[in-house]
Parts: structure tokens; C-alpha cells; sequence
């Protein structure tokens, strides 16, 4: 069915622009799968943006139901972009080094977005901030991230309107520093697993988009160690090296030192 002036599918999606931007640099058969493999993250990162900022809002405001569905999408998502690993993994090193000079520096070291998933769930530091020029977009807008509440902060404050006495000390800290362990914060969790059954859900799934984001960094390294092996990355580290630092560090230590006690 066509209509004369109705938009068309390829007019909403803005498809001409978003079909032109896959533009490899060699001739080489893998290249347009490792382009079309980051961009797609790059799309499912902005989605998880809107998503976390939303669940932030639903803390906010106390909404259990709200919070739940957004963080119940945040971790589909999250769970595509772990799955997706195994279609790169398809490249092998030799097809890789076919291309690799022309990416030059650039490196999903730089990737904007992941940084910025990461200062809302709370990894924050300001060392992340040098790798983008003084007066960038990028810079400002992680600058801006870095001064608002995480996810946590606003996760602390909704336990509060759910009347679990939280530490005033964890309410009111510097919001712009990382989130640290917090014996006071445990002692409050506890009671909400041992008390609270619609909250303690809450706090599992917060587990689980934890779990699932240390997957996804333990995924890349592995895809990282079979393609380059023990070689320098791109954007100037150690490459594995410097990944497997980042693992199995939690975003939220608090759900995890709880569950000894439970
Ligand atoms: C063959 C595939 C890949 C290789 C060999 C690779 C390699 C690397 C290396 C060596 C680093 C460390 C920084 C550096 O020195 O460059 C890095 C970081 C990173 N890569 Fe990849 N990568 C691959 C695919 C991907 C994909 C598909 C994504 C999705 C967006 C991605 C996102 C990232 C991110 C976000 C970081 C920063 C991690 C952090 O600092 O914690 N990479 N990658």
C-alpha cells in the first residue's frame, strides 16, 4: 500500500544517512563488520543512556514499578550487547591485521558513551575526562555526569522514601566521587532483604546489571586476547593487559558484601 505524501519507513528511520556511515578505509572483507559491530554498540550505549537516566528518575520518585521495568530492559539490552561479542569473534587475527594500521589510534578506549554508562552507574573518575580535547562536547557532558547522583546515589535515596534509615553520611556525600563500600549502607541493605520483598527484587536486579556489566568486560577481553594477543591496543595501553585490570571490579560493592551475612 503506498500513500502519495505519507512518511516512509526509510524517511522516519532517516535510513539514507544511517546506510551511508559504514565507510570502510580498506578493501577488506572484515572491516565493514567490525564498523557495523560499533556502531551498533554505539546505538544500544545512547539507548542504555535513556534508560538509566529514566531509572534515576524512578528512584527518584520512589516508583518501584517504573524502576523495575526500566532496569529489566537495561539488562535485555546488556545481555544483546554480551551476546553480540560472538559475531566479532568470527574475525580472525589475520583478517584483523588487515586492517588494523587504518584504525590509527581510535579505540573503544575513547567510546563517549561507555564512559558515560559507566559515571551514571557510579565508576566515575576524572581521569576519564583528559582522553576528550579541553573544550569538547564529550568533555562537558562527562564533567556534567560526574557532579550529578548515579544510579546509586538515586538507588539510596529511593530505600529512604521506602523508610529504610540510610546513613545521612551516604545521603549526603560528594556525589562526584566513585561509589565506595559503606558498612552503614550494608547494615541498611540487610534490612531491606530480611524486610522488604518488593525493594530486595530491586536490589537483585541492580546485581544483576553489575554481573552483567563485568561480563561484558570479561567477553571483550577474551575477544581482545584471541585477536591480538599479548599486542599494545590502539588507543595507546597495555591492550589485554590493561582490560583484565578492570575486571571483576563491582559497581556496586555494598550488594555484594551484604551477601555473606544473608
Ligand atoms: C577485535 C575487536 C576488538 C579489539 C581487538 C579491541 C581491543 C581493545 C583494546 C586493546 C582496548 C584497550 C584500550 C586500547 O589501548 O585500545 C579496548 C578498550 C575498549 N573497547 Fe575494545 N576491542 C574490540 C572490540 C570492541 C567492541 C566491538 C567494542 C564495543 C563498543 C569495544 C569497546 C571498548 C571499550 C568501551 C573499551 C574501553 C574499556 C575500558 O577502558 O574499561 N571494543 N579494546
Amino acid at each position: 500500500m503506498t500513500h502519495e505524501k505519507s512518511l516512509t519507513y526509510s524517511e522516519y528511520l532517516k535510513l539514507d544517512g544511517l546506510l551511508a556511515q559504514q565507510q570502510p578505509l580498506s578493501g577488506e572483507h572484515d572491516e565493514l563488520l567490525f564498523i557495523v559491530i560499533h556502531q551498533v554498540y554505539e546505538l544500544w550505549f545512547k539507548q542504555c543512556l535513556h534508560e538509566l537516566r529514566y531509572l534515576r528518575a524512578a528512584f527518584e520518585a520512589g516508583d518501584t514499578p517504573r524502576a523495575l521495568a526500566a532496569l529489566k530492559r537495561t539488562l535485555t539490552i546488556l545481555k544483546t550487547l554480551v551476546g553480540q561479542v560472538d559475531i566479532l569473534e568470527t574475525m580472525t587475527p589475520l583478517s584483523f591485521n588487515a586492517f588494523r594500521q587504518r584504525l590509527q589510534a581510535s579505540s573503544g578506549f575513547q567510546s563517549f558513551q561507555f564512559r558515560a554508562v559507566e559515571f551514571l552507574l557510579g565508576h566515575k573518575r576524572a581521569s576519564a575526562l583528559e582522553n576528550y580535547p579541553a573544550e569538547s562536547r564529550e568533555r562537558s557532558a562527562l564533567r556534567q555526569l560526574m557532579g550529578e547522583p548515579s544510579i546509586y546515589d538515586a538507588f539510596l535515596r529511593y530505600l529512604q522514601l521506602k523508610g529504610v534509615p540510610m546513613p545521612e553520611a551516604a545521603l549526603r556525600r560528594d556525589t562526584a566521587q566513585a561509589t565506595v563500600a559503606d558498612e552503614g549502607v550494608q547494615q541498611a541493605l540487610l534490612i531491606v532483604y530480611r524486610t522488604l520483598p518488593f525493594e530486595a527484587q530491586v536490589c537483585e536486579r541492580l546485581v544483576d546489571l553489575d554481573e552483567g556489566l563485568q561480563e561484558w568486560r570479561y567477553r571483550h577481553v577474551k575477544m581482545v586476547e584471541r585477536t591480538i594477543g599479548a599486542k599494545p591496543g590502539s588507543g595507546g595501553s597495555s591492550g589485554a593487559a590493561y582490560l583484565r585490570d578492570t575486571l571483576f571490579r563491582p559497581l556496586f560493592p555494598d550488594l555484594w558484601a551484604i551477601r555473606a551475612q544473608l
